[in-house]
């Protein structure tokens, strides 16, 4: 059988009808009962969705789709939600060790960039990524690739990053590639090279410059070349990359064929989402991400260019905010009230967001963003896949899609984040499959 009947839903928040933003950002389309008792399905076909809705009418459809009703493997989701399969859009997902010793340095004052200035932060996880085997480095992901579909994610973004010269860089995005031939999860690897000065840069003049001049010249047409990278991505911050640098690699790479997104105003306003706009303006520019300390200027003009008709998605990175104590978060109501669409990520990573799962991230959402449960069910769904230029795959339940589905032990989608810190996850589907819980 190549069919899958998820059946006995109480409810099922679609997603449909494209990117959410503004006051639309908190319609989840919520499918549920006509009359008391009736049930929901989803109907799939090989990896892709034939129909949803109540019960009897999902029936009637794939008859009339020439399907035998018999045909279809059963999935009982006993009165729970079914939502789209979760989008984690921005992860640091290769890399070895961990930064536990950091809690220690930060109890003591020492801030994020000041870590990283002294060789520790990202430049420690650089030199570990860099000293270990494929073999440990793709044992480390599969483990957390599990750890992320347990809590409900089917698709996640993964950033080189952690190698900053050419071959390490090929090397990380080549097991990305890897990563994702294996499945269940699918992959989509962004290059980032420009995430941090190495230190064999840092005792340089121009240290930055000379360093984003080598990522441009020799890194980014080899991964260009190497043809695996869907996008290529920046840390624009005051101290590390700074707008120019940023602009000088995200035109080159756009050139080369790569879509680009950036790190952008995390803890300064560094002028990070006004350059995203200038570029989305210019050829486009899929997502903005964290925006923490982002300008009132930086804000008109990501709604300027969502009211333009070419948005970009500001992706919103709560869990690093709280992991890093700043106390300072997105300032996503606003966003949200400008019309800008809004998409909430991981950032997994081992120095600044260990965690795993997108609903402790929508949790965060609703408690220091003030984002209401279906807005960040938006931001982890429809939103996301745009976020990744996947929308008209991903996403969301509708005929044709692909069938991504999460079947959740929870009746609504407040409850979703409601139980803080634990999953909820019952079953997952990706393309047609029951890749976790029962089948
Ligand atoms: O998104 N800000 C830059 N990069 C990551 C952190 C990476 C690290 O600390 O290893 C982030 O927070
Ligand atoms: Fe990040």
């Amino acid at each position: 059988v190549s069919g899958l009947l998820v059946h006995g839903a109480g409810a099922i928040a679609t997603l449909a009808d494209g990117l959410r933003r503004g006051a639309g950002q908190r319609d989840a389309a919520v499918v549920g009962p006509t009359e008391p008792g009736e049930e929901l399905a989803v109907a799939t076909w090989d990896d892709r969705i034939l129909a949803t809705g109540p019960a009897g009418e999902v029936g009637r459809r794939v008859e009339e789709l020439g399907f035998a009703p018999d045909s279809f493997e059963r999935l009982d989701a006993r009165g729970g939600l079914v939502t789209p399969g979760l989008i984690d859009s921005h992860t640091h997902l290769i890399y070895a060790g961990t930064r536990e010793a950091e809690w220690r340095l930060r109890a003591e004052g020492a801030g994020y960039l000041e870590i990283m200035a002294a060789g520790g932060g990202i430049l420690s996880t650089v030199a570990a990524t860099r000293a270990a085997t494929d073999e440990d480095l793709l044992a480390g992901a599969r483990d957390r690739l599990a750890r992320m579909l347990a809590c409900g994610t089917t698709t996640v973004e993964a950033k080189s990053g952690y190698a900053l010269t050419t071959e390490g860089e090929l090397r990380l995005l080549e097991l990305t590639a890897r990563l994702d031939a294996e499945g269940p999860l699918e992959i989509v690897p962004t290059f980032m090279g420009a995430h941090a000065v190495p230190a064999e840069y840092r005792a340089r003049k121009d240290a930055a410059a000379t360093y984003v001049a080598q990522v441009v010249e020799e890194q980014l047409p080899a991964v260009a070349g190497q043809g695996i990278a869907r996008f290529c991505d920046v840390f624009c911050e005051a101290g590390v990359f700074d707008a120019d640098a940023s602009r000088r690699l995200l035109v080159a790479a756009r050139e080369a064929g790569l879509g680009i997104r950036l790190h952008a105003d995390e803890l300064d306003a560094s002028g990070g989402a006004e350059l995203a706009a200038e570029l989305a303006a210019s050829g486009g520019c899929h997502s903005a991400d964290h925006l923490a300390a982002v300008s009132e200027a930086g804000i008109a003009a990501l709604a300027g260019v969502a009211e333009a008709g070419t948005p970009v998605v500001a992706t919103l990175l709560p869990a690093t905010s709280w992991f890093l104590g700043r106390h300072r978060f997105a300032p996503a109501r606003r966003l949200i009230e400008a019309g800008v669409p809004v998409a909430l990520a991981t950032d997994h990573n081992p120095g600044t967001s260990p965690t795993f799962g997108l609903p402790v991230v929508m949790s965060i959402a609703c408690l220091e963003l003030a984002m209401t449960p279906a807005e960040a069910l938006a931001a982890v769904t429809v939103n996301a896949a745009h976020a990744l230029g996947l929308g008209d795959r991903l996403g969301s339940i509708e005929p044709g899609k692909q069938a991504d589905l999460v079947v959740w032990d929870v009746p609504s989608v407040d409850q979703i984040p409601y139980w803080l810190g634990s999953s909820r996850v019952a079953s997952v589907v990706k393309r047609g499959r029951v890749v976790l819980g029962r089948a």
